[in-house]
């Protein structure tokens, strides 16, 4: 693993472009890449307002140290990744040294309500981008013009994240999916995934095998927690709107088993794969992003986590309102029982250490959903959160 000092080497005055900047891990990526010195680029959907996206934004603009003070990002589309000629003409204009995509509908039930969209936005959205990185990066004869001069190339560095969710899932318990297991999501929302890093690995054999020019990778990352994350259907944000809102919190699937992680574990990984694989083309791969066994909870324990440690580190009374109704008014589509991660190849192949344990997680979770319900400065909170997650 790259030390976070190590990586500023890599980042500093690079320029990123990050679909899907402005949800919930974009936020983060873009807040980690500013501290790093990149130029962030994004390309999103417009957010909403109130997003953690926006609140990031106006704390970066009042930000009390000068380095760090400022926009988030050097450039930004808020489009439609659908939009195929708006996605290239961006890559054209910005010819980044890193693309990491993370744009997506990523919600399972908003899969099951809406799969058309879903398969849109996660395939088509994908094919755009890899057909906007080859018309960039091949059609202008970069590489004739680089051997012609004699010069080393610079690849571009290309990271798709997908999920835990990709593989043919029969929910076979104890068992750990490995890189080379089926890929075949059940719903459509993993299906989607799915193929994604089918479309990845066709352009990789395709079209992006000149590895003077292309570096590619995707991560299989599991389910994230962070403070700020408002997304619906999630269980965290859910925890948190019900202490906002005094309202019961009602968990859908309490039986079920997930992999959960701190998301700067996650980004970090990202980060570090970008970074590696430009230097060396060894470090290509598809690799599973997930905690230890030890992390894999229940969502009903996971949910009591959260309610102990808001008490804990925020105070008791704000959490009156947060009754827990374990399933009981949910009738949802089929969702896996369980769900587990073989991280064996990302831990062996970048010397990968979990930093942050499940009590870690819910403390730097809470401070910052804490500091958004009492309108404090978010950026300065995301700040704080990397400063304790590095030191
Ligand atoms: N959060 C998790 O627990 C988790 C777990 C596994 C994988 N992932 C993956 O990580 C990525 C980021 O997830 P997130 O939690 O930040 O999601 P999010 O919903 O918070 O953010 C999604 C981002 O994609 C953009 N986007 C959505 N539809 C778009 C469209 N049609 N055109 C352009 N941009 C569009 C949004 O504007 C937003 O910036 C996704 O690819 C997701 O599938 C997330």
């Amino acid at each position: 693993m790259l030390k976070f000092s190590e990586l500023k080497k890599y980042y500093n005055g690079k320029k990123v472009l990050v679909t899907g900047h402005t949800g919930f891990k974009g936020s983060y990526m873009c807040v980690l890449l500013k501290y790093l010195g990149a130029k962030v680029y994004g390309y999103s959907l417009k957010p909403e307002k109130g997003s953690l996206y926006e609140l990031i934004q106006k704390g970066a603009k009042k930000y009390r140290s000068a380095e760090l003070r400022g926009p988030l990002v050097a450039g930004e589309t808020f489009a439609d990744i659908r939009d195929a000629k708006k996605l290239t003409a961006f890559v054209k204009k910005v010819k980044p040294d890193y693309i990491l995509h993370m744009a997506a509908q990523p919600l399972v039930l908003k899969g099951y309500e809406e799969p058309r969209y879903t398969y849109e936005v996660n395939v088509i959205g994908t094919v755009n981008l890899m057909e906007a990185i080859r018309q960039t990066f091949s059609r202008h004869g970069i590489l004739s013009k680089i051997h012609r001069r004699g010069e080393v190339c610079d690849p571009v560095s290309i990271l798709n994240v997908t999920t835990d969710k990709v593989y043919e899932n029969n929910d076979l318990s104890n068992y750990a999916f490995k890189e080379h297991d089926k890929l075949c999501g059940r719903d459509p929302y993993a299906n989607s995934k799915s193929c994604s890093e089918l479309v990845t690995y066709a352009y990789d054999k395709s079209f992006f095998s000149n590895k003077d020019i292309f570096r590619i990778s995707t991560a299989r990352a599991g389910n994230v927690i962070g403070g700020g994350d408002l997304n619906e259907n999630r269980i965290i944000p859910d925890c948190y709107r019900s202490i906002k809102n005094k309202k019961e919190m009602v968990i859908r699937n309490p039986k079920s088993i997930r992999p959960y992680q701190f998301v700067l574990e996650p980004l970090i990984l990202y980060l570090n794969i970008m970074a590696m694989q430009k230097k060396n083309k060894k470090y290509e791969g598809n690799y599973n992003i997930g905690p230890d066994k030890k992390a894999c909870l229940t969502t009903e324990v996971l949910t009591k986590k959260f309610f102990d440690a808001w008490i804990h580190n925020v105070g008791a009374n704000v959490a009156v309102g947060a009754n827990v109704a374990v399933g009981a008014k949910f009738t949802s589509p089929h969702e896996s029982k369980f769900l587990r991660l073989d991280n064996s190849l990302i831990k062996k192949t970048f010397n990968y250490k979990e930093i942050f344990d499940m009590d870690s997680t819910m403390r730097c979770t809470t401070k910052v959903y804490s500091d958004m319900l009492h309108k404090k400065n978010i950026y300065q909170s995301i700040i704080e959160v990397i400063k304790d997650y590095i030191s």
